[in-house]
């Protein structure tokens, strides 16, 4: 393999030139093709990044000259791209969420397992110093509870649909993965209050949501999104024995550590502690993900695993189901 892996994005709709442009700009990875179905967005694709394009997937899977796929389809076109790939051995990066159900999550990730494929789940917002740095801090204050709330304005028209991981639904499932990756434990139970096409009711996507899941290892983790958060903040809190943690924005994390309580309620040996920098997604993404295809690592932390993305899509089915039968899910990942 060259100094630069090959990468082909797949799907050139509003996520794909992302894809295609962060690559320009990283030292381990280089794009090499842009292909999609639809033969004016490839073109219109190839002609801006000044590469060929293809129609059709599975002609650039089978191409010797191409080393890894970045999957930006819809996310109910993941799977497709996904399977041929896996059952091919060859690595990418696919968009969140993961894929549109379970059976066709667990499907993908036995099969890219089965054939030592490097995949990952691109959650860029791992890889940014504020979710390192809550990772960290989680990892101190014997954590019990994650409240995170994600609140934003209106969405642009792909993302008005019915499915689970439709509206609010789809960018949630960022900080979604950030609380499961802080818990560092699988959902086991999740119980959801959803409210859908009120902008929109021909579309029934998910504007607003409530989701409280349990993992396996007790911690509760409890998330809120809406479509109509302009103005608002967003939240994330993690309480534990052991010390609390809080922001409001990436950019800022105000903590305690202490020993636990006096029984008078003091907190024993009680520090505060305040941590300030970037909430902004570097290009760390391509340069690891590269690393990884270039060592052949399938362990492809701290980003996300095919594993990680499907208990994040366990939720988000979870919470869809919930909602509408009025009572708990249990998830068995
Ligand atoms: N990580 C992020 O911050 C972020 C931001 C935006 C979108 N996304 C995700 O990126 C994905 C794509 O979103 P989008 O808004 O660009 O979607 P989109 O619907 O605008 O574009 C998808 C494109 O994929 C093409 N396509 C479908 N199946 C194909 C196939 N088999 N081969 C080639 N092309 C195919 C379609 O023709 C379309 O042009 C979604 O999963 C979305 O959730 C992630």
């Amino acid at each position: 393999m060259s100094n630069k892996i090959r990468v082909a994005v797949i799907g050139t709709g509003q996520r794909g030139p992302s894809h295609a442009r962060e690559l320009l700009g990283c030292d381990e990875a280089e794009l090499a093709l842009v292909c999609d179905l639809d033969e004016e967005r490839a073109k219109n694709a190839a002609e801006n990044f000044n590469v060929k394009y293809e129609l059709d997937h599975r002609e650039v899977i089978a191409r010797d000259d191409i080393d890894a796929l970045a999957i930006a389809t819809h996310t109910r076109h993941h799977a497709g791209v996904m399977r041929d790939a896996a059952a091919a051995g060859k690595p990418f990066l696919v968009e969140k969420p993961y894929c549109d159900s379970i059976e066709s999550g667990v499907e993908i990730c036995e099969m890219a397992e089965k054939n030592n494929v490097v995949a990952m789940v691109g959650y860029q917002s791992r890889f940014t110093a504020f979710a390192q740095e809550m990772k960290a801090l989680a990892e101190q204050i014997d954590l019990i509870q994650t409240n995170v709330s994600l609140q934003r304005g209106f969405f642009n028209p792909q993302y008005f649909f019915p499915e689970h991981y439709s509206g609010i639904l789809d960018a949630l499932s960022h900080t979604m993965d950030l609380a499961l990756w802080w818990t560092g434990s699988l959902p086991v139970e999740v119980m959801g209050h959803e409210r859908c096409g009120l902008f929109k009711p021909d579309k029934d996507a998910v504007e607003f949501v409530n989701i409280t899941t349990r993992c396996e290892n007790g911690q509760i983790v409890c998330m809120t999104g809406s479509m109509a958060g302009i103005q608002m903040q967003n939240i994330y809190q993690m309480a534990g024995l052991r010390g609390n943690i809080s922001a409001t924005e990436r950019n800022r994390i105000r903590y305690v550590t202490h020993r636990g309580f006096e029984e008078d309620k003091t907190p024993i040996d009680l520090k505060k502690g305040e941590w300030t920098g970037s909430g902004q997604p570097p290009t760390d993404m391509w340069t690891h993900f590269a690393q990884c295809v270039k060592e052949g690592r399938t362990d492809v932390s701290p980003g996300a695993s095919l594993r990680d993305g499907l208990a994040q899509v366990a939720v988000s089915e979870g919470a869809y189901f919930s909602s509408r039968e009025g009572k708990a899910i249990t998830v068995e990942l």
